[in-house]
């Protein structure tokens, strides 16, 4: 039998509220039962500084050794003024470094969203892919799951309640662990 799939998941929220925190929790109870998902909490990664990327910080060490060692990426983005926030950007960016040490180089990607307006985080994820470009990342694209006005999609213990979120959650996981399977040739 083949081994099991490695998604490591992380959100671009240090709020203890963050739905985007949220839905990676939903996720790890819908994931296929031939993958595991981890959850890396962003805190505690530093501003980017260029001079230390060759003595990287601890924090930024353990990430990027958390990346390589998944075969698979799971992010969470809340929109911030239609764009990507600061913090996962951030992370993406240390994570990228140094030069010819992209921990993301390869690696199957799977896109999840939630915001208070109409559209989802919708903004987020288009900026977003722009980034797999450069990263060499192979993002899944389908089923988009953008969870729009995500107040209404959680309850009191900030579990996900809502049914076709879920599915579609369940959906992008599976499609993400195939993806995964079949550029690894299996
Ligand atoms: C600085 C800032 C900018 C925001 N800009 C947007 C935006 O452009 N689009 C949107 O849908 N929501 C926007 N929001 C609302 C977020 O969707 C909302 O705060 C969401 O809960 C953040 O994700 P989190 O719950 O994972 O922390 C913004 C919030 C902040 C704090």
């Amino acid at each position: 039998m083949s081994s099991p799939v490695v998604i490591l998941g992380f959100a671009g929220s240090l709020r203890k509220g963050s739905y985007n925190k949220a839905l990676l929790r939903a996720a790890v109870e819908l994931a296929p039962k031939d993958a595991k998902l981890e959850i890396f909490d962003l805190e505690g990664i530093p501003p980017f500084n260029q001079d230390l990327e060759v003595q990287m910080p601890e924090r930024v060490r353990e990430f990027k050794a958390r990346i390589k060692a998944a075969d698979a990426i799971l992010l969470a983005t809340p929109e911030y003024n239609y764009s990507i926030p600061g913090v996962l950007k951030n992370a993406i960016d240390w994570a990228s470094r140094p030069y010819g040490d992209n921990s993301f180089e390869g690696k199957p990607v799977a896109i999840v969203s939630a915001s208070t307006g109409m559209l989802g985080g919708s903004r987020a994820q288009y900026h977003l892919r722009q980034t797999f470009v450069f990263l060499n990342m192979y993002p899944i694209n389908r089923p988009e799951v953008f969870v729009t006005f995500a107040g209404e999609k959680f309850d009191e213990n900030g579990r996900l309640t809502d049914e076709m979120t879920r599915k579609l959650i369940g959906e992008l996981l599976q499609n993400l662990v195939a993806w995964t399977r079949r550029l690894r040739k299996e």
